[in-house]
């Protein structure tokens, strides 16, 4: 069975991304790596401890990350986070605290140990800032050939990004790691803003999971509706919110939901385009390409695989 990491930055869609991969089983999921971003790496790692657990899940292992980017000595949440996701990241839902704690080993420790035991069966999905996998490809280069496959949400190919008009969020927080994990070599496909911002989800999917009178439905319900909310102000035509880290599971769990364009990318790392995911120059012609990015997505298959995996995941 195919093994799977989760490096998320636990805020909503991170944790609808979590409850695909439980409702998943093709994946084992073994473990979930914090990072930062929607929220601070303590309490994404707080949220993600929290909900395993309310998911009938406490089996899956947590590890603290990197906290801020590898440019920077420290991190703080955006105002513009704290909207969309809340303050605690999961839409100022109170669930209760997890009675675990995070494992003792660190982040990249695990990441690397996990590339080394799995190889190609691991798919590691990063939903937040590169920092950590940046880290560990530091730490211990020969990952980059051992680890099955990268699957990513961040960057777009084509769409304007969601920061300014070049600059997807979790790429923005560290374009230096993202450049360098991007330029590595590692076989890796990019679920960019292109795709996740046509997979939308409404009030009337999250009542589904309400009706099912479950705390697990519940929660996530009231949580996502939060953040249906935001959209309403920050994006008001698209009506619903972007499934964006859930599409990325979904890819790494079922390749053929997207179709792909092979191509090797770099992310700008000066002046005013800093943050931008585009082809690099200096490997368009290589033959050998390491990289995909998603250019399109059967959004009607998706989300008939998302809510049927979160409903039947819920439902107990
Ligand atoms: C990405 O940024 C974060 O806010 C979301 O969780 C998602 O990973 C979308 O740009
Ligand atoms: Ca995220």
């Amino acid at each position: 069975m195919k093994k799977m990491i989760l490096d998320l930055d636990t805020g909503v869609d991170d944790a609808l991304a979590i409850s695909y991969a439980l409702g998943s089983p093709e994946v084992e999921l073994i473990g979930i790596t914090g990072t930062y971003g929607n929220v601070l790496m303590e309490q994404g790692v707080r949220n993600a401890l929290a909900i395993t657990e309310l998911l009938g899940h406490p089996e899956v292992k947590v590890y603290r990350g990197l906290d801020h980017s590898s440019t920077t000595d420290s991190f703080q949440v955006l105002e513009i986070s704290s909207f969309i996701h809340g303050q605690n990241g999961i839409g100022e839902v109170v669930i209760a605290d997890s009675t675990r704690d995070a494992e003792d080993t660190p982040a990249v420790d695990f990441i690397i140990d996990a590339a080394k035991t799995y190889g190609k069966d691991l798919v590691y999905v990063p939903t937040g800032p590169l920092t950590n996998l940046d880290a560990a490809i530091a730490r211990a280069p020969e990952i980059v050939d051992e680890i099955g496959r990268v699957v990513l949400m961040g960057g777009a190919l084509t769409v304007p990004g969601n920061v300014n008009a070049w600059t997807e969020a979790n790429i923005s927080q560290d374009p230096d790691a993202a450049n360098r994990v991007f330029c590595s070599g590692i076989p890796a496909t990019m679920v960019g803003l292109d795709v996740t911002l046509q997979t939308l989800l409404t009030y009337k999917e999250t009542q589904r999971w309400r009706d099912l009178g479950t705390p697990a439905g519940a929660f996530l319900a009231d949580m996502t509706d939060f953040y249906i909310k935001a959209y309403e102000t920050t994006a008001p035509h698209l009506g619903g919110c972007g499934l964006h880290d859930p599409l990325a599971v979904g890819v790494a769990v079922d390749p053929t939901l997207v179709t792909t364009l092979p191509i090797n990318m770099k992310v700008d790392v000066e002046g005013p385009t800093r943050g931008r995911t585009i082809g690099d120059e200096t490997r368009l012609n290589d033959p050998v390409k390491t990289m995909d990015a998603a250019v399109g997505v059967d959004v009607p298959r998706f989300l008939d695989e998302f809510m049927t995996r979160i409903s039947t995941l819920a439902a107990n």
